[in-house]
C-alpha cells in the first residue's frame, strides 16, 4: 500500500450535508462525544443499547471482567437472538416487511417477508428437533447461498443448537476436520449449488467428509438440484433425510429456547498461525447487541433501505452482516447465490438496479475485479438507488477506493471501510458515514465502545506499530473451541494479558486515523480469506516426494495477496517437477479447497535457514517482491538465496 503518512491520497471525503443531516450520527463532534462517552462509561453505554432489544430476563451485570480475558457480557440476562431478529418485528407490526429478496444464479427468485421467514425458521427448527437435535448440540451447515442457509442458521439459534457453518468452497477433508473438532451431530447440506453456470454436488462432498465420523447421526439434505435427471448420489439409510420430506410433517410454530446471554451461539473456524484451524466461539447476548448496533450505525440503516452484502454466510461477514445484524434491525436485504460474472460481468449491477439496492457492502478483491472488467458494465445500469458503499476483508488500495467512489458511488455515496475479524464479531474500526470523513485506504476511527490503539511491543503508543484493542467489547470471541491455552496465547499474551492482539500492523496518522497495513503473523489474506501458511505447508509436506516447504504471501493484483510455496524435494525422489506441481495443486484442492491454491510452486534445493535451522521467510518475500535481499550473514549458507532467486524467476 502507499504510505499514508506521505501519500497525497490522504485527502478527506466528507458526506454530503443531506446525508449527514439524515444520519443516525451526523457530525464528527457527535461521533467524538459518543465515542468518549462509550469509553468513559462502557456499562452505561452498552446497557442502553441492549435495552433496545427484547430479553426474557434482564441482565444482572453488563460486564464482568473479574476473570480476564474470560469476559462475560450481560451476565444473568436471558433472551433468544431469533426473537430479536424475527418475532420482535412481527409484534411491532412489521410482519409484512420484506426480509429477503433472493436471486439464484440461474435467475430463479424468492421473496420472504419477516412473517414468512419466522414460519420457515420455526419449521426448520421443528425438523431439527424431530431429528433429535437440541440445545447445546453442534450442527454443521454446508450450504450454498440459498435462503435455507440463513433459515438453517436461525433455526439452530431458535432451539439453542450451536451452528458451525462451513463455507461451501471447502473440501471434504476440511469438512471432516471441522465436523470432528466440533463433534457435530447433524450436518445440513444441499444436493447441489450453482457457480458460474456449473452445478457443484455438495452432498457428495459431505458424504466423503463425514465418512467414518462417528459423531454424525443425521445428514439433512435440501433439494437445490435443478436438472431433470436426479444426480448420482449415495444415500445412507437412517442417516440421510430429505429436508422437503421432513418439513411436510412439522408445524410452523416453534417456541424460542430461552438462552443465557453467555450460552454459545456459534462456532466459526478460521485460520491461524498453526496448521489447525481455530473454532472461534461466540455467545448469544454480547454478539447480538454488537451486531445490532454496528449494523445500525456503520450502515446508517433506515427502514426503507435495501441492503446488500455480497459475502457468503460461510464467513463471519455473512454471519454478522447478512444474518444477525441486518435481521436484528428488520432490514430488507438482497441475497444472491452465484458468481459476479455470470452470465456476464454486469450481474451485480443488474441486481442493484433491479432491487433498488441502497447500501452495498463488498470486498476490495471484488472491487479490483470490477475495475479490471471495465466501467462499461456498471455504466450500463442505473445505480442511482445507491446511497452508501462499504468494504471489508483487507486493506483497500486508494486506486480501488477512488474507482468505487467514482464509478459505483457516482461520487455521492460515502464509503465505509470496515476493519474487523471473525474474532471481533463485528466492526471495530470504521467511519460512521454521516460523521467521519473518509480517507481512501484508511478504516478511519474506532467504533463506539472500541478502544483501538497503535502501540509497540512495550505498549507505548506509536505512529507505526501493532494494532491493539485496550478494552473488552460485547462482540468479542469468548474462546477457541477446546483450546483455552491457544486462546490466551494467541490474543492475550502480547501485552501481559491487558490488551487484545488482533495480529495486524497499523499506522496512526495525525488526525488519529488508523491505517491497517495487514497481518503481522503467518496468516495470508487471499481475496479476503484467511489462510495460514502453515496449513498450506502441511499439505505440501504430505506429498511423498516433498522433504520440506515454506509458504509466503505475496502481493497480488486482484486477490490482494496470493500464496507462493517453496518446496524441497527429497533426494532420490522419483518424478519430475511438472507432475509434482500438478499433484500438489490437486492435494490443495482436496485438503483445503480450490481457493487456497498457490500462485506459484517453486522447487528449490534448500530454504534460507539460520544456523539454528529457522527458516527466514523474510528473505523469501524479498525474492518474491524483487527487493534487494536483506541481511544474509546469519544464514547457514548464504549462497542458497541466489539459487532460490534463479528458480523463482524461472517460474515468473
Ligand atoms: C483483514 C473478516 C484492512 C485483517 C471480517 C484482519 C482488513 C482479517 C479489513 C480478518 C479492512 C479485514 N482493512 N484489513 N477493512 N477487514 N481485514 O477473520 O488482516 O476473515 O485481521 O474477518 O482481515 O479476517 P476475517
Amino acid at each position: 500500500m502507499s504510505d499514508p503518512l506521505t501519500s497525497p491520497e490522504a485527502r478527506l471525503f466528507h458526506p454530503s450535508n443531506e446525508f449527514a443531516a439524515a444520519a443516525h450520527v451526523g457530525s464528527l463532534d457527535a461521533y467524538h462525544k459518543l465515542h468518549q462517552r462509550s469509553l468513559d462509561d462502557p456499562e452505561g453505554f452498552w446497557g442502553e443499547v441492549a435495552a433496545e432489544l427484547t430479553w426474557s430476563k434482564p441482565w444482572d451485570r453488563v460486564l464482568n471482567a473479574d476473570n480476564a480475558p474470560f469476559f462475560k457480557w450481560f451476565e444473568g440476562g436471558r433472551t433468544n437472538i431469533t426473537v430479536n431478529c424475527l418475532d420482535r418485528h412481527i409484534e411491532a407490526g412489521q410482519g409484512d416487511k420484506t426480509a429477503i429478496l433472493w436471486e439464484g444464479e440461474p435467475g430463479d427468485t424468492r421473496e420472504l417477508t419477516y412473517a414468512e421467514l419466522l414460519q420457515e425458521v420455526c419449521r426448520f427448527a421443528n425438523v431439527l428437533k424431530g431429528l433429535g437435535v437440541g440445545k447445546g448440540d453442534s450442527v454443521a451447515i454446508y450450504l450454498p447461498m440459498i435462503p435455507e442457509l440463513a433459515v438453517a442458521v436461525l433455526a439452530c439459534a431458535r432451539i439453542g443448537a450451536v451452528h458451525s457453518v462451513i463455507f461451501a468452497g471447502f473440501s471434504a477433508e476440511s469438512v471432516r476436520d471441522r465436523v470432528l473438532d466440533a463433534s457435530s451431530k447433524c450436518v445440513i447440506t444441499a444436493d447441489g449449488s450453482w457457480r458460474r453456470g456449473k452445478e457443484l454436488l455438495l452432498k457428495n462432498i459431505v458424504d466423503d467428509g463425514v465418512e467414518g465420523c462417528d459423531c454424525v447421526e443425521q445428514v439433512l439434505v435440501i433439494q437445490r438440484h435443478l436438472a431433470k435427471e436426479p444426480f448420482a448420489h449415495n444415500w445412507t439409510k437412517g442417516r440421510d433425510h430429505w429436508f422437503h420430506e421432513e418439513v411436510a410433517r412439522v408445524s410452523d410454530e416453534c417456541p424460542a429456547e430461552d438462552m443465557d446471554a453467555e450460552d454459545m451461539l456459534f462456532l466459526l473456524y478460521t485460520s491461524g498461525s498453526t496448521g489447525k484451524p481455530k473454532g472461534i466461539m461466540h455467545t448469544v447476548g454480547g454478539y447480538m447487541v454488537y451486531t445490532y448496533l454496528t449494523t445500525k450505525l456503520t450502515f446508517d440503516l433506515k427502514p426503507n433501505d435495501v441492503y446488500w452484502c455480497t459475502a457468503d454466510i460461510g464467513w463471519i461477514t455473512g454471519h454478522s452482516y447478512i444474518v444477525y445484524g441486518p435481521m436484528a434491525n428488520a432490514a430488507t436485504q438482497v441475497m444472491y447465490e452465484g458468481a459476479p460474472n455470470f452470465p456476464d460481468e454486469a450481474r451485480f449491477w443488474d441486481i442493484v438496479e433491479k432491487y433498488h439496492v441502497s447500501i452495498f457492502y463488498t470486498a476490495p478483491t471484488a472491487i479490483r475485479a470490477f475495475m479490471k472488467w471495465g466501467d462499461a458494465f456498471p455504466q450500463k445500469h442505473d445505480l442511482s438507488s445507491l446511497r452508501l458503499l462499504g468494504t471489508v476483508g483487507e486493506p483497500i488500495n486508494p486506486e480501488a477506493w477512488m474507482w468505487y467512489h467514482r464509478v459505483i458511488g457516482g461520487e455521492r455515496c460515502p464509503i465505509v471501510d470496515t476493519w474487523w475479524q471473525t474474532e471481533t464479531g463485528g466492526h471495530m474500526i470504521t467511519s460512521l458515514p454521516g460523521a467521519v470523513p473518509a480517507k481512501p485506504g484508511s478504516a478511519t476511527l474506532p467504533f463506539p465502545g472500541v478502544d483501538a490503539a497503535v502501540i509497540d511491543e512495550s505498549g507505548e503508543e506509536v505512529e507505526r506499530g501493532l494494532l491493539a484493542i485496550r478494552k473488552p467489547w460485547p462482540g468479542m470471541l469468548r474462546g477457541i473451541w477446546g483450546d483455552e491455552e491457544r486462546f490466551v496465547n494467541t490474543y492475550w499474551c502480547k501485552w501481559g494479558g491487558k490488551y487484545y492482539f488482533p495480529g495486524d500492523g497499523a499506522i496512526r496518522d495525525e488526525d488519529g486515523y488508523i491505517w491497517v497495513t495487514g497481518r503481522v503473523d503467518d496468516v495470508v489474506n487471499v481475496s479476503g480469506h484467511r489462510i495460514g501458511t502453515a496449513e498450506l505447508e502441511s499439505v505440501c509436506v504430505a506429498h511423498p516426494a516433498v522433504a520440506e516447504s515454506a509458504v509466503i504471501g505475496v502481493p497480488h493484483e486482484i486477490k490482494g495477496q496470493g500464496l507462493v510455496a517453496f518446496v524441497i524435494i527429497r533426494t532420490g525422489a522419483e518424478g519430475e517437477e511438472s507432475s509434482w506441481r500438478t499433484e500438489l495443486m490437486a492435494m490443495v484442492d482436496e485438503k483445503i479447497g480450490k481457493f487456497a491454491r498457490p500462485e506459484k510452486i517453486v522447487f528449490s534445493v534448500d530454504l534460507p535457514k539460520t544456523r539454528s535451522g529457522k527458516i527466514m521467510r523474510r528473505l523469501l518475500r524479498d525474492i518474491a517482491e524483487d527487493r534487494p535481499l536483506g541481511n544474509v550473514t546469519t544464514l547457514a549458507d548464504p549462497s542458497i538465496v541466489e539459487q532460490i532467486k534463479v528458480k523463482y524467476q524461472e517460474r515468473a
